[in-house]
């Protein structure tokens, strides 16, 4: 990367990458990755049938067979897997391979009930390393950058998922984990990382704690952030951009599929994230109906994989909302920025509701920070949403009014629903150290 954007500059930097910076399997032709596609998707569907009692049960029960894959668009008379599924083979029944195989485990938290677990192999571990390799290299990282990882070590996949990427690239990891904010970046200022991989929430937790010690954020050494996990709007890519003074990219995935790095944006175009589609097979289907939707439609993202040996999955339903497109900066295709999980979103008086849409509108309104919370209550058979937004400091009692009046006319005019809005003191409302929890339920008191 040539030098940090400032605000004032683009930071799109719409250059078509150099061909030596894309590895094997980003240079394969349409026909080559369709053939490589069909390949790995008929080894899949044959190895979890063979060795997952599941889905040799529910393959016969639907009445298909891995034989009967001959092309991609086969793939639809194959059954969907979902989260219950997984639960229901709790800890390791849906692995593929003897325990002897398995390097390593993962797990899921889930907020209700038990979690579901993950395995790899050390070729899965391989595989999974090579694409968060591929996620930071089209991010604009580069071997020798050093990379602060914020993403939680642990069960949760962030943390070592990107620390063996980093590696595989050729970076310095510095595997900070979450919490112990202050200490964070007091490390970020002694070490100097180009790079920080962090949920965008925890991100504005650095942010703000780098101003409380007297340090201008734009000033540090940081230049690209690699940024997911959680559901963020190009109003939150604009403030940490701007207030950072790097680029803010986007990197998607999910524990059941492997973990960081199914898909991931490329700096020079930051229009949506390319799915390694060598090594996960896209769907986006209608979350009522389950049929297969056309690209550009939007839908719920469904990934078979296509590599995975300790625990393949075939049709797994994310519950994340997105919609397939063309590639640009990559040949593979791209999805849009999921700005919303089925599981997250509320349903106020017969209105579809996402955070993501609150975030948008509280980014946007002067007087108040990028910190704010919906919290349900229940009054009688009414379900009330209040809309908690952080004042900026300093930010007098009128203004914030109007700030309040500002986000509730837009809620409404934007959304279509009537919310209250309450802009409460700075520093009052929770901070994330991980994924941010955005909706307070107190609809059961
Ligand atoms: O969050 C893996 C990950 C770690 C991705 C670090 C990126 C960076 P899980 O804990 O299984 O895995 O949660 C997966 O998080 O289904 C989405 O709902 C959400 N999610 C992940 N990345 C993004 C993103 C990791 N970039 C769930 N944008 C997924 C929006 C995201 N949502």
């Amino acid at each position: 990367m040539s030098g940090a954007p400032t605000a004032a500059s683009p930071r799109r930097l719409g250059r078509a990458p150099e061909r030596a910076l894309l590895d094997a399997g980003e240079r394969l032709s349409p026909e080559e990755l369709a053939a490589l596609q069909l390949d790995r998707l008929r080894w899949t569907l044959r190895h979890a049938y063979t060795n997952v009692p599941h889905y040799r049960r529910a393959f016969d029960a639907a009445g298909v067979h891995p034989e009967d894959c001959r092309s991609p668009a086969d793939l639809a008379r194959f059954p969907f897997t979902t989260k219950a599924d997984l639960r229901d083979s709790y800890p390791f029944g849906m692995f593929a391979v003897p325990m002897a195989d398995v390097r390593r485990v993962h797990a899921s938290s889930g907020t209700t009930g038990r979690p579901t677990v993950v395995g790899y192999t050390e070729r899965d571990l391989s595989t999974w390393a090579d694409v968060v390799a591929r996620s930071l290299r089209a991010a604009g990282v580069r071997p020798g950058h050093k990379v602060h990882v914020a993403y939680g070590y642990g069960l949760f996949t962030g943390g070592l998922g990107a620390h063996y990427g980093a590696e595989r690239l050729g970076c310095t990891v510095i595997p900070a984990s979450g919490g112990m904010t202050a200490r964070q970046v007091q490390i970020i200022r002694d070490f100097e990382p180009e790079v920080v991989m962090v949920t965008p929430s925890y991100m504005l937790t650095l942010l703000d704690e780098f101003e409380r010690q007297g340090v201008d954020p734009r000033s540090t050494s940081l230049r690209i952030g690699v940024f997911g996990a959680e559901p963020w709007t190009e109003e939150m890519r604009r403030e940490i951009e701007e207030r950072m003074d790097l680029h803010a990219v986007d990197i998607y995935g999910l524990s059941e599929v492997m973990g960081p790095g199914v898909a991931s944006e490329c700096v020079e175009t930051k229009d949506g994230l390319h799915v390694w589609e060598d090594h996960f097979y896209p769907e986006v289907v209608d979350p009522v109906t389950d049929e297969v939707l056309p690209e550009g439609s939007s839908g719920e993202l469904v990934f078979t994989s296509l590599t995975k040996e300790a625990m393949p999955v075939v049709r797994y339903r994310t519950r994340d909302l997105t919609r397939l497109l063309p590639g640009t900066a990559r040949a593979f295709r791209r999805i849009e920025r999921v700005t919303g999980r089925c599981d997250d979103m509320v349903i106020l008086r017969g209105v579809n509701l996402f955070p993501t849409q609150i975030e948008e509108i509280v980014l946007r309104t002067p007087g108040v920070a990028p910190h704010f919370q919906l919290h349900l209550t229940r009054e009688g058979r009414m379900d009330r949403l209040t809309v908690r937004a952080e004042a900026r400091p300093g930010t007098g009692p009128e203004q914030r009014a109007a700030a309040a009046a500002a986000i509730a006319r837009q809620v409404k005019d934007g959304v279509g629903v009537t919310v209250e809005v309450a802009v409460v003191e700075p520093e009052s409302l929770e901070r994330s150290v991980g994924k941010i929890r955005r909706i307070v339920d107190d609809r059961g008191r």
